[in-house]
């Protein structure tokens, strides 16, 4: 039986939105899933369009490694204001520690 968590979705109007993430998959992919709109992803996790940008709070960015060389990159091209824990969420995947944690995102992709 695959096993969900709780995530917190911040949206660009302030507003929060809960949904049942599965391990494994990516921020991404669960965002997407739950029609979460400030999440684009055109590459579909690709990593080669950015548009799935989000911010991340300090003790979410603190369970992941950071970013490598190539997301770096994409970073660089993101359409809203990048900040210090900015991502990539499909390099993200969902993991029993982030329960019940908040995912930022944009006000563009
Ligand atoms: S979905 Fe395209 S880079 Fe993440």
């Amino acid at each position: 039986m695959t096993q969900e968590i709780i995530l917190h979705y911040q949206l660009a109007d302030g507003t929060t939105r809960t949904v049942d993430a599965k391990i494994g998959a990516t921020i991404m992919d669960t965002a997407i899933q739950n029609d979460i709109d400030e999440v684009v992803a055109e590459c579909g996790g690709s990593l080669i369009c950015a548009t799935c940008h989000v911010y991340l709070d300090e003790a979410t960015a603190a369970l992941y490694d950071p970013p490598d060389e190539m997301e770096l990159d994409m970073l660089e091209g993101v359409a809203a204001e990048r900040r210090e824990h900015s991502r990539l969420s499909c390099q993200l995947v969902v993991k029993a520690e982030i329960a019940g944690h908040t995912i930022g995102t944009p006000e563009s992709q």
